[in-house]
C-alpha cells in the first residue's frame, strides 16, 4: 500500500510538471498505456494469494481512476492557458476597413423597367408579353401599315428566312422593330376590355449616339367601352410627372401620325438650356425659353386595327402609347451614349447600375 501512495505521489508530480499536450500525453502512456507502470502492476495481481489480489487490486483501480482524472483535469487546464495566452497576444484591429468585394449591379434598363412597372402596375395594368421573332402581319399589316410603308423595306427592318409551314404575311418573319405587335398578339387572345402595358427588345436597322440595332420599348393599351383622349392625356401627363418625379413638369400633346391611332400625338416634357450648354427638365422660369422635347407616341387605337383582332369599333375604343426605354432612361440618370448600354462594360455598369438591394418595387414585395 505505501508502495501505491508513493507511486501515486510521483506519478501525481510528473502529471502536474508537464507543461504541453504531448508532454501530458508521454506521462499517459508511460502510466497507463499498455507497458504502463500501473498496467505492469495489474499484471502482477496473478501471481498473489486471493486476499492480497482483492485488497491491491482495489487499490490500484482507485488509482488508475484517480490518475485518469489528473490527467484529464491537467489538458483541460492546459488548453485554458493556451487560449489565456493567444488571447493575450493576438490582437484584432476593428478600425481596419474592409477588403473591397465585388457585388453586382442592375443594369439601369431593368430598374427603369421595374420603375415603369410600379408605375403603371398603381394604375391597374397589367403586364403582357409577346415574341422577338415576328411576321410581316403582327407588326406591319394589322397595325394598319399602308403597303408601301418604308418600314417594310430591308434597309430598315431585320427580315428573316421565309417560314414555309406558313402563308402570306405570316410566313415573312422579322425582328420586331416596336412592341405595338403585342397589342395584336393581345386582343386576339383576350376579350375586352384591355389594359396591359408590355416591355421587350425591338430592332431596326440604324447605329449611331442615340440609336442601335437592338434597344427597348415599353408598350401601353388601354381599352374599354369608354375610354376617351381625356383619359390618355390623364394616364400620360401622371406618368412622366411620376417617373422624371416633378410634380410640376409640362407635359404637350402635339398632333402626329402613326398608322395605327387616330388621332395620334406625340408628348413633349418641358425643359430648359443650362448655361452650361446640359438641360434641365422642368418649367421655364419667367423669361427664360420653354424647350420640348418629344419623349413618346400615343393615340386614340385606329378602329381598322381593333377590327383585326376581332374587337368592334363600335362598342369598344382607348388608347395606346409607346416609348424607348433607353431614351427615358437616359434622360432620368444622364448618361449621354446610347451605344455604351450594350458594351457590357462592368466599369460603366459600376457607374450607372444600381444596388440590387434598392430596387424600385421593394416597398410593393
Ligand atoms: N410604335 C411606335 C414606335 O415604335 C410608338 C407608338 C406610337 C406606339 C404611338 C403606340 C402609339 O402605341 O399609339 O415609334
Amino acid at each position: 500500500m505505501t508502495d501505491i501512495n508513493a507511486l501515486k505521489t510521483e506519478i501525481t508530480s510528473e502529471i502536474e510538471a508537464a507543461r504541453t499536450p504531448a508532454a501530458l500525453d508521454d506521462v499517459r502512456v508511460t502510466v497507463l498505456g499498455k507497458k504502463g507502470r500501473i498496467t505492469a502492476l495489474m499484471k502482477t495481481l496473478g501471481g498473489m494469494d486471493p486476499e492480497e489480489r482483492k485488497t491491491v487490486g482495489a487499490a490500484l483501480n482507485v488509482l488508475k481512476d484517480e490518475i485518469a482524472e489528473l490527467i484529464k483535469s491537467q489538458e483541460k487546464a492546459l488548453k485554458k492557458q493556451a487560449l489565456d495566452e493567444r488571447l493575450a497576444t493576438e490582437t484584432l484591429d476593428v478600425t481596419l476597413s474592409t477588403r473591397p468585394e465585388r457585388s453586382g449591379k442592375i443594369h439601369p434598363i431593368s430598374q427603369t423597367m421595374e420603375e415603369l412597372v410600379g408605375i403603371f402596375g398603381a394604375m391597374g395594368f397589367q403586364v403582357a408579353e409577346g415574341p422577338d421573332i415576328e411576321d410581316d402581319w403582327h407588326n406591319f399589316t394589322a397595325l394598319n401599315f399602308p403597303p408601301g410603308h418604308p418600314a417594310r423595306e430591308m434597309q430598315d427592318t431585320f427580315f428573316l428566312p421565309e417560314d414555309l409551314s406558313e402563308e402570306g404575311e405570316r410566313a415573312k418573319k422579322l425582328l420586331r422593330t416596336h412592341t405595338s405587335a403585342v397589342q395584336i398578339r393581345h386582343m386576339q387572345e383576350h376579350e375586352p376590355p384591355y389594359k396591359i402595358v408590355c416591355f421587350g427588345r425591338t430592332y431596326r436597322s440604324d447605329y449611331d449616339m442615340t440609336h442601335t440595332p437592338m434597344f427597348h420599348q415599353m408598350e401601353g393599351l388601354y381599352i374599354d367601352k369608354n375610354v376617351t383622349m381625356a383619359h390618355l392625356k390623364g394616364c400620360l401627363t401622371d406618368f412622366v410627372r411620376s417617373y422624371f418625379k416633378l410634380d410640376d413638369l409640362p407635359v404637350r400633346f402635339r398632333p402626329s401620325f402613326f398608322p395605327f391611332v387616330e388621332p395620334g400625338a406625340e408628348v413633349d416634357i418641358g425643359y430648359i438650356k443650362k448655361p452650361d450648354g446640359g438641360i434641365k427638365l422642368g418649367k421655364a422660369p419667367d423669361g427664360e425659353e420653354q424647350k420640348w422635347m418629344e419623349i413618346l407616341g400615343a393615340g386614340m387605337v385606329h378602329p381598322n386595327v381593333l377590327k383585326n383582332c376581332g374587337v368592334d369599333p363600335d362598342e369598344y375604343q382607348g388608347f395606346a402609347f409607346g416609348m424607348g426605354i433607353e431614351r427615358l432612361t437616359m434622360l432620368k440618370y444622364g448618361i449621354p451614349d446610347l451605344r455604351t448600354f450594350f458594351e457590357c462594360d462592368t466599369r460603366w455598369l459600376a457607374h450607372y447600375g444600381f444596388d440590387p438591394l434598392d430596387r424600385p418595387n421593394n416597398a410593393m414585395r
